[in-house]
């Protein structure tokens, strides 16, 4: 079932002589179960592909649809309890609230759709128990180092009856351990029945992923599956750094 759907998308941005076309032409269906990793040299569009995919942007031309619901023609509204409802983020911002604790940060998305608070409060703690912060719960972002903001991202992302999972290198500030088990998250959740995208570097990290989509001026350029065809996909990676 298809959960993520782009048609034929363009994004520019600004306009006449500075005009730039971060995306042209990409068409991209992400399924249930699936996680696809976007790969591809810096400013090739990853990033403006995420964003138009979580609705954070709107495409100049083409359509961006999750669920079937075309994003570009809802209400504001309609979107932003869409976004909150269905997405999860992990940006490489990391954009957690700074005068909410760890726990508040993850709870609230749940909060805002009606969980109660209680109850928002103990999936908090599961989750970041997932994450290995356990007992981190009460502290703000400022107390917490730049791996561990990272893992309650993560955990904010991933809370809830998420649909489809976005993740700008999301292991960015990680250290290997630890972004190994973020990945294994990232999977896990794809596995129980989320669409995912994870947009990385690391042609170790996109192993995680069931198929490769490699990006270059704003056009899928290839698609590949890591399992079968491993070698071309590190030579590929090389190739691009
Ligand atoms: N808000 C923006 N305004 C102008 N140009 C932008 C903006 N966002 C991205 N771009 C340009 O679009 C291209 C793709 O950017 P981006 O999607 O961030 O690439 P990547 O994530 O692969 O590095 C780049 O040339 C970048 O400079
Ligand atoms: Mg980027």
């Amino acid at each position: 079932m298809t959960v993520l759907s782009l048609h034929e998308v363009r994004r520019v941005h600004g306009s006449g002589e500075t005009a730039v076309t971060a995306l042209d032409g990409v068409s991209l269906s992400v399924g249930t179960g699936e996680l696809v990793a976007v790969m591809g040299p810096s400013g090739s569009g990853k990033s403006t592909l995420l964003n138009l995919s979580g609705g954070l942007d709107r495409p100049t031309k083409g359509t961006v649809a999750v669920d079937g619901i075309v994003l570009d023609t809802c209400r504001r509204r309609e979107l932003a309890a869409l976004r909150r409802q269905r997405i999860g983020y992990v940006f490489q911002d990391l954009n957690l609230l700074a005068g909410l604790t760890a726990a508040e940060n993850i709870a609230l998305p749940l909060e805002l759709d009606g969980v109660s608070s209680r109850r928002a409060r103990e999936l908090a703690e599961t989750a970041l128990a997932d994450v290995d912060l356990d007992g981190l719960g009460g502290r703000f972002p400022d107390e917490l180092s730049g791996g561990q903001q990272q893992r309650v991202a993560i955990a904010r992302a991933l809370i809830g009856r998420r649909r489809l999972v976005l993740a700008d290198e999301p292991t960015g500030a990680l250290d290997s351990h630890t972004g190994e088990s973020v990945l294994r998250l990232l999977r896990s959740k794809v596995d129980g029945g989320a669409a995912g995208v994870l947009v990385t570097h690391d042609a170790r990290h996109a192993a995680w992923a069931d198929r490769v989509v490699f990006l270059r001026d704003g056009r899928i350029v290839d698609t590949t599956g890591p399992l079968d065809r491993p070698e071309e996909l590190l030579s590929t990676q090389d190739g691009q750094r």
